[in-house]
């Protein structure tokens, strides 16, 4: 199986271009097929969640042209009512999208349960209470969500919990309501805001994305657009926390600085430099950095995608961290990976209690779920000596050229399939 070999122990170094948001990506890519007409889109990012979505579309009769690597055309004219319950749509979460879209647009979808990263129990509850507000009849029947409508009337829904999905898949069912919808307590991250500005250039009519309450007046028809992917906010973290874990000089580019304030707020906290300009942020640490005291939080509080990257700087700081997860009950999988590599944490419910050390050591490791993933990849490259870090499929999930970037940057990481390669990759690396 490849893995990914590393040598750490070289502070990162140089500018690193970030690619287009993921998690925005699997949103508008669902969207897209709402409108008859062609739609054009940029900067989407070339991850294996991504390829699965798109396959997702081609198969219910979407048309996908791929203009060059991050560039498609989508044209959904020609969708069919047919179930969607492909393998691969099985593993992603953001498959779930295409119960908005294909309900807003046809009345009714019928789609197998979402999957995704295993870090909680991950309840749709809060969709399908939006989808029933909205006058759909809904039932999970043999692994498939199936949602029917004769009409939806926009309504009123309070959600419980600040949920993104739910958000965005009541947003873009919403969109094709008659009538008007108020979304309150509403998730504000950037990927929301990015779906509502795509719909909007489609012709939908959907105000206050990004603020707790949104208002949807539904309309009949989308037209065309071209539109552009905001940056991947989480990617550009996790290159500013392998600056900081690295003791490195990174400028990482192509960023929006102000989605990233509350990872740099608590990086300045620690003892490293942030620098921003326009579309640009710099990430200096020169010496060992400090603990503190992090809470995951909806945005634009501290993300639960950040939460692994975070706590890897944290294991090497000076003094005693905590870090408390409060969005997934299982997202601390990777504490015993990081043990092995000599971080002192002990997990207490949502809690982790991080006792800096001097350094990690290299060490063979699984990754357990994508951003865990990343951030062991960090903790690699920080460590003393040789890693190598396997089930690398869930990094492939949501990180383009991973590799490549870091060994930009100066990092010494190959991807590597045998035993030979490995040696070889060793025996280079000195
Ligand atoms: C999205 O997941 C992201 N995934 C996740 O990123 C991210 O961690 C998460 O938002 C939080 O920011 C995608 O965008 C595809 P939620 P989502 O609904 O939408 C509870 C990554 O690594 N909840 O905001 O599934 C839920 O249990 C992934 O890129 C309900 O109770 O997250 C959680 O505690 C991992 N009922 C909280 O809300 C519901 O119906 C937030 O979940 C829905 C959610």
């Amino acid at each position: 199986m490849e893995h990914y070999a590393v040598k750490g122990g070289n502070p990162l170094s140089g500018e690193v271009e970030i690619s287009g948001a993921k998690n925005a990506a699997l949103a508008i890519l669902a969207a897209s097929i709402m409108s008859n007409e062609t739609v054009r889109i940029d900067n989407v990012p070339d991850v294996s969640d991504i390829r699965a979505i798109l396959r997702a579309i081609e198969n219910i009769g979407a048309v996908v042209e791929r203009v060059d690597r991050h560039t498609f055309k989508i044209n959904g004219a020609l969708i069919k009512d047919a179930p969607i319950d492909d393998d691969y749509v099985k593993k992603i979460r953001g498959s779930y999208y295409l119960i908005g879209s294909l309900l807003g647009k046809y009345k009714r979808a019928e789609v197998t349960l979402p999957g995704g990263c295993n870090i909680g129990l991950r309840p749709i509850d809060q969709h399908i209470k939006g989808f029933r507000a909205l006058g759909a009849e809904v039932r999970v029947e043999h692994g498939m969500i199936v949602a029917d409508a004769g009409d939806l009337q926009g309504a009123h829904i309070y959600m419980d919990v600040v949920s993104v999905g739910a958000t965005i898949n009541i947003m873009m069912a919403a969109s094709m309501a008659r009538g008007m919808t108020i979304i309150e307590n509403a998730a504000k991250e950037p990927h929301v805001v990015d779906l509502a500005n795509f719909l909007n250039s489609m012709g939908a009519q959907i105000k206050g994305a990004g603020t707790d309450v949104i208002r949807i007046r539904g309309v009949e028809r989308f037209h065309g657009t071209e539109y552009s992917i905001i940056p991947d906010q989480i990617e550009a973290g996790t290159f500013m926390f392998a600056a900081a874990a690295t003791r490195g000089d990174v400028t990482i580019k192509n960023v929006i600085p102000k989605h990233l304030e509350s990872l740099s707020a608590k990086l300045m906290e620690i003892g490293c430099q942030v620098e921003e300009s326009d579309d640009a942020v710099r990430v200096v640490a020169t010496k060992r950095l400090n603990h503190t005291h992090v809470k995951t939080l909806p945005y634009p509080g501290f993300p639960t995608d950040m939460q692994p990257q975070i706590a890897v700087v944290l294991g090497l700081s000076s003094g005693t961290s905590i870090v408390t997860e409060s969005i997934f009950e299982n997202r601390f999988k990777y504490v015993d990976e990081l043990t092995r590599m000599g971080a002192q944490v002990k997990v207490e419910g949502n809690t982790a209690i991080i006792d800096g050390v001097s350094r990690y050591t290299g060490a063979s490791i699984m990754a357990p779920d994508l951003r865990a993933g990343a951030a062991l990849v960090i903790a690699a490259l920080a460590a003393d000596g040789f890693s190598q870090i396997h089930d690398i499929y869930y990094i492939e999930r949501g990180y383009e050229d991973f590799p490549e970037k870091l060994r930009s940057l100066g990092a010494e990481i190959e991807c590597v399939e045998t035993e030979r390669e490995q040696r070889k990759f060793e025996f280079r690396a000195g």
